[in-house]
């Protein structure tokens, strides 16, 4: 049997269920929107089940203040709403509301080799030079990452580029968790990495992700940013001297020439070429601001939404509480079935 058949058959026992999480560590980017937030509402306008959460434990495992934590919780739940998430119809809820992503995540440290850990790229990075000074907990991140897609089930999740490996490791936990326990409990989730935008570039250097933790503030599109914001940005954004090229291969090697272009055609909605069929010989001077009026077009309607939506903070409250009930009804019967296997005592109730 080949690997992927081997796979199918694994996983036709699940039915498709997507999760995908954003940190609420700062307001919600560009990045964000073309590579998350807008698949997340196609999947949920396909009519697939759909879980999305605020990961609040994922963002402190570097500092967040925690007035600031909450807010920003709100604000990214409003990011979801704004965008086109319906929490009727999606599962909208906050982490830490349910206690089985903490709850398996350990279960799943005890799974995960210390060797698969060492070879995750984001640790290496976020922790930067001084090793011994990171938090446990991000050093741990991925197998919590793992803990919030299996203890849905989930048999699909959307992400960025830069997830990629961590959605590996969530493929190793759980073939390592069914493997020792001689069980087949946990799904071989794929991910699903797609479109144009799938990594979006910071626009003062075309070889970093553009990033809500950025310092420069320069070098993102915030959802939040109002038209003059977004024109400044685009047109400040790092490019170089040569015209638009007629395909997308001579873009090869243009950095920051290639996201532009890729960003339009995400926000468009139409493919690399045909962006450039339309701008090829132009310069930059000329593709700019029209980069800048579509993305204004595509994003002050989210932002004007999320300010209605974060002027009842309650409501935004109401809803991830809900969404926590129903979350929690999916995982907690996952949750008791897993301890079983491992051979926890459960006799409360
Ligand atoms: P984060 O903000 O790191 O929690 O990321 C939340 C989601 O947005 C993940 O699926 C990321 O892969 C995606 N994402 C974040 N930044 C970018 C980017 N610059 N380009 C594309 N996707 C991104
Ligand atoms: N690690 C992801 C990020 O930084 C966020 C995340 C946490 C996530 N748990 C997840 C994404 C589960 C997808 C599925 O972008």
């Amino acid at each position: 049997m080949t690997a992927s058949t081997d796979q199918a058959s694994q996983n036709s026992r699940f039915a498709p269920r997507i999760f995908s999480g954003i940190q609420p560590s700062g307001g919600l980017t560009l990045g964000n929107y073309l590579g998350a937030l807008k698949r997340f509402v196609e999947k949920q306008d396909e009519g697939i089940e759909t879980v999305y959460c605020m990961v609040d434990m994922h963002a402190i495992t570097v500092w967040q203040d925690p007035a600031r934590l909450r807010q920003q919780t709100r604000e990214v739940a409003a990011g979801f709403i704004a965008a086109g998430i319906d929490p009727e119809r999606s599962i909208l809820f906050n982490q830490s509301q349910v206690t089985a992503h903490a709850e398996l995540a350990w279960i799943f440290n005890c799974v995960a080799r210390m060797g698969w850990m060492n070879r995750m790229t984001q640790f290496k990075d976020k922790a930067g030079k001084d090793k011994e000074a990171a938090s446990l907990g991000l050093y741990a991140y991925p197998a919590l990452m793992a803990a919030d897609i299996l203890a849905y089930h989930a048999t699909h999740v959307p992400v960025g580029e830069d997830q990629r490996q961590h959605l590996e490791l969530t493929r190793d936990i759980a073939i390592k968790f069914n493997h020792d326990y001689d069980v087949d409990f946990f799904p071989v989730t794929e991910p699903l990495i797609e479109g144009a935008a799938t990594r979006v570039m910071s626009l003062r250097d075309g070889t970093k992700k553009m990033s809500k933790s950025d310092p420069s503030d320069m070098s993102r599109i915030n959802l939040t940013d109002d038209a003059d914001a977004i024109a400044q940005k685009f047109r400040k954004a790092r490019t170089d001297p040569d015209p638009l090229p007629e395909g997308p291969d001579a873009l090869e090697g243009r950095a920051e020439a290639r996201n532009l272009v890729n960003i339009y055609a995400a926000l468009a909605g139409v493919e690399v070429a045909q962006v450039l069929a339309e701008y090829a010989g132009q310069g930059f001077g000329a593709f700019k601001p029209r980069l800048a009026d579509l993305a204004v077009s595509v994003l002050s309607p989210i932002s004007a939404r999320m300010g209605e939506l974060m002027q009842d903070t309650g409501e935004i409250d109401r809803i991830l509480g809900r969404g926590a009930e129903r979350a929690d009804a999916i995982a907690r019967p996952i949750m008791e079935q897993c301890y079983d296997i491992v051979g926890m005592v459960r006799s409360r109730g």
